[in-house]
């Protein structure tokens, strides 16, 4: 079928809605800030926001089923929230058939919680957990990673001393040793063996120890996740083969273990040419969770933004936005890759190569470089791939706010998220305006 984002006629859509007939059929508001005793009146920017597709997150649920059906294989879904903590599409990809949630914080337990995920469908994962998340995962009942001996005995010490008699079920979130394929990532995004994820197999037997000197903590299943932007399907199958190999050592020592979680990381072309990977990917053994982030979410919106203006440097022509670093980060922080397209194509115009850069002050502030753009510019240019790591990894600074979010369903669309307001901002800075400040 049709992709979620397409050009028909020179016009940018998101499944049936054109998308610079939406941005201009979105009203202007007036914000009115209190400020000295007064109100400061102020527009509210429609610009830039996230455009969600539905029938993207469906279409990427399905082909997880899809290669799971085809390959006979005894598995489950989960999902990163991190890439995408959006209650909303938490909401769809659960009502997608998404069985579990993988987490990193306790409040991304709580967003699970929230739109009805159950305690046991819950990973909490993470190699700096606080007392008062390992409690929160104890008391509900959450699933928690095991990341290193210091983990281990906290977990011990908690669950012994404050929760008795609750069950805890632990996965044991293991580093393969190195081997021979190509995890081609960012050194960023790279979790495998000496990053600071998970524990080396030396400290299995300490870790196993401290785990059994309380009887209610049970070791339900083996974790394993390498990195981020994976493309090569050998190293699937080389988790797998290493956490079943794995499984059957702890069975030789009376641990049965339930669930092999081999983690998210399948890439997504950000290119948008070649076909997904993913079925290729899948191993065909044992039970295995697979948790990805970027392939369920990554294809599911784009960035749109408004041309504010354009300007030429010695070497350097520019294309200034009114979205930043503040909205994606990703190309600044990983130098990664996002096509830039206008929500409208002219027949006639001659092209040239931009840097997309938005207002914040900072030279590391771009969306893209180089990127191929007519010279007729559209009002509005759409990043791409913008479901995964955009929003959630959103920033305030230079006091920037937060972006609404539309999602989009067929021909209708909704708004998922305000955008955030000044007084938003500063809500949290327990400032107590005095009057007598002002100066005339
Ligand atoms: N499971 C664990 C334990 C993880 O650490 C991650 C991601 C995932 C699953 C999901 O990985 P995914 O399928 O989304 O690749 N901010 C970076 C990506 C950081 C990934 C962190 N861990 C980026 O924008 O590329």
């Amino acid at each position: 079928g049709t992709p979620p984002f397409y050009f028909q006629d020179g016009i940018l859509f998101c499944e049936q809605v054109d998308i610079g007939e939406l941005v201009n059929s979105l009203p202007t508001r007036i914000h009115q800030i209190p400020i000295q005793g007064k109100f400061i009146q102020t527009e509210v920017a429609t610009t830039p926001f996230f455009l969600y597709s539905k029938a993207a997150l469906r279409n990427n649920t399905r082909s997880y089923f899809d290669a799971m059906r085809t390959h006979n294989l005894n598995g489950a879904l989960g999902y990163a929230v991190k890439a995408n903590g959006n209650l909303n599409i938490l909401e769809e990809l659960k009502s997608l058939g998404v069985e579990m949630l993988i987490t990193v914080s306790g409040y991304e337990i709580l967003a699970g919680l929230k739109v009805g995920f159950l305690p046991r469908d819950i990973i909490f994962n993470g190699n700096g957990k606080q007392r008062w998340e390992i409690k929160l995962a104890i008391e509900h009942g959450i699933l928690l990673n095991v990341d290193s001996v210091f983990d281990a005995e906290q977990i011990l010490e908690i669950s012994g001393k404050e929760f008795p008699q609750k069950e805890v079920q632990v996965l044991l979130r293991v580093q393969p040793p190195p081997f021979e394929c190509n995890v081609a990532v960012h050194p960023y995004v790279n979790t495998s063996e000496s990053s600071k994820f998970g524990f080396d197999t030396r400290d299995m037997n300490q870790i196993l120890e401290i785990l059994q000197e309380h009887e209610k903590i049970k070791v339900y299943g083996i974790h394993c996740h390498l990195g981020s932007c994976i493309y090569d399907p050998q190293v699937y199958e080389y988790i797998a083969g290493f956490v079943t190999d794995l499984s059957a050592t702890l069975a030789k020592n009376e641990i049965h273990v339930k669930l092999l979680d081999i983690g998210g990381g399948i890439g997504i072309n950000y290119h948008g040419t070649l076909p997904e990977p993913m079925s290729r990917i899948l191993p065909k053994t044992l039970k295995v969770l697979l948790e990805p982030g970027r392939s369920l979410v990554g294809n599911s919106a784009v960035l749109v933004t408004k041309v504010l203006g354009t300007k030429r440097s010695r070497n350097k022509n520019y294309v200034i936005v009114d979205s930043s670093m503040t909205d994606l980060i990703r190309p600044c922080l990983y130098g990664s890759f996002h096509r830039i397209y206008p929500t409208k194509l002219y027949n006639f115009t001659q092209w040239g190569q931009f840097d997309v850069v938005g207002p914040v002050c900072e030279t590391a502030d771009f969306l893209g470089k180089n990127i191929l753009l007519q010279r007729t510019l559209a009002k509005y240019l759409a990043v791409m791939d913008c479901g995964a790591y955009a929003s959630s990894m959103s920033s305030n600074y230079n006091m920037r706010p937060k972006l609404e979010e539309y999602l989009v369903d067929g021909s209708s669309w909704k708004s998922i998220r305000n955008r955030e307001m000044f007084q938003d901002i500063t809500a949290t800075y327990k400032y107590k305006e005095s009057t007598s400040n002002a100066t005339e």
